[in-house]
């Protein structure tokens, strides 16, 4: 049995004070039998981690640079990420899309990640034109497979969010999401990696009125949210809903 993941990525919203005021709220959601990870923008890492010091909830970072050390200005390495967090999103479509981020770049970030100790939440997902073309798993194999070129971590989260899914309230059908996560897992198994364990979550419009229909498919285990980890009702919607199907 996965332990079910709920993970809040809170993009390049929130000022501080808003960043530790949802910190604050999760609060009370520590405790339940639900793994929560909180990504919020690199500047608050630090402030949200003492947000929820002595609580079960973990911190990730929404992205992360493959080299450890160096004259790379700007960037951030997760040998300096560790010592605030255990997570790091690698390869959400918006660094594909918008940073251009190659899979080749995405795969040293797998590595960097792993090599910290930390644990990669590897987003992957097709866009409207594959999908429309009906290459969803044909992208997915690729972007998995290019993805874990350099290394197979020891735990690792596999993401899939359908670009067509994200920030446009049009959610994939759960039907859907698990043809394509049980899809995912094969290929995980296929590259090597445990598949019993690995978890395979679910992002695109994740509301707390679908939440329950996506974890009620066998190989979803959790959700990547976005919009709606952005109001702490939601957000407490969608872990005590992971909560409960998880007894
Ligand atoms: P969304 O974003 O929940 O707002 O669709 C998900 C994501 O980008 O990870």
């Amino acid at each position: 049995m996965r332990k079910p993941l709920v993970a809040a990525n809170w993009k390049m919203h929130t000022t501080g004070d808003e960043a530790i005021t949802l910190a604050r709220g999760s609060r009370d959601l520590a405790g339940m039998d639900v793994d929560i990870v909180l990504c919020p923008p690199f500047v608050w890492l630090e402030r949200v981690r003492d947000a929820v010091q002595d609580t079960n909830i973990q911190i990730g970072a929404q992205n992360v640079f493959w080299a450890d050390w160096g004259a790379y200005t700007g960037e951030i390495s997760a040998l300096q990420l560790v010592e605030l967090c255990r997570y790091s999103i690698v390869g959400h479509s918006e660094r594909r899309h918008v940073f251009r981020e190659s899979d080749a770049e995405i795969s040293r970030k797998v590595k960097a990640v792993a090599r910290a100790g930390m644990v990669p939440i590897l987003a992957i997902g097709e866009d409207d034109s594959d999908y429309d073309a009906g290459h969803a798993q044909a992208v997915l194999r690729s972007q998995l497979v290019k993805d874990l070129a350099l290394c197979r971590p020891e735990q690792l989260v596999v993401a899939y969010e359908p670009v067509w899914a994200i920030g446009t309230g049009r959610p994939a059908s759960p039907e859907y999401a698990e043809e394509m996560a049980g899809f995912i897992r094969s290929m995980v198994a296929a590259e090597g990696l445990d598949a019993e364990t690995t978890r395979v979550i679910y992002g695109g419009s994740v509301t707390p009125d679908t939440f329950e229909d996506f974890l009620n498919q066998p190989n979803i285990d959790g959700a990547l949210v976005g919009g709606a980890s952005l109001d702490s009702d939601d957000f407490a919607a969608l872990v005590r809903t992971a909560a409960h199907q998880n007894v």
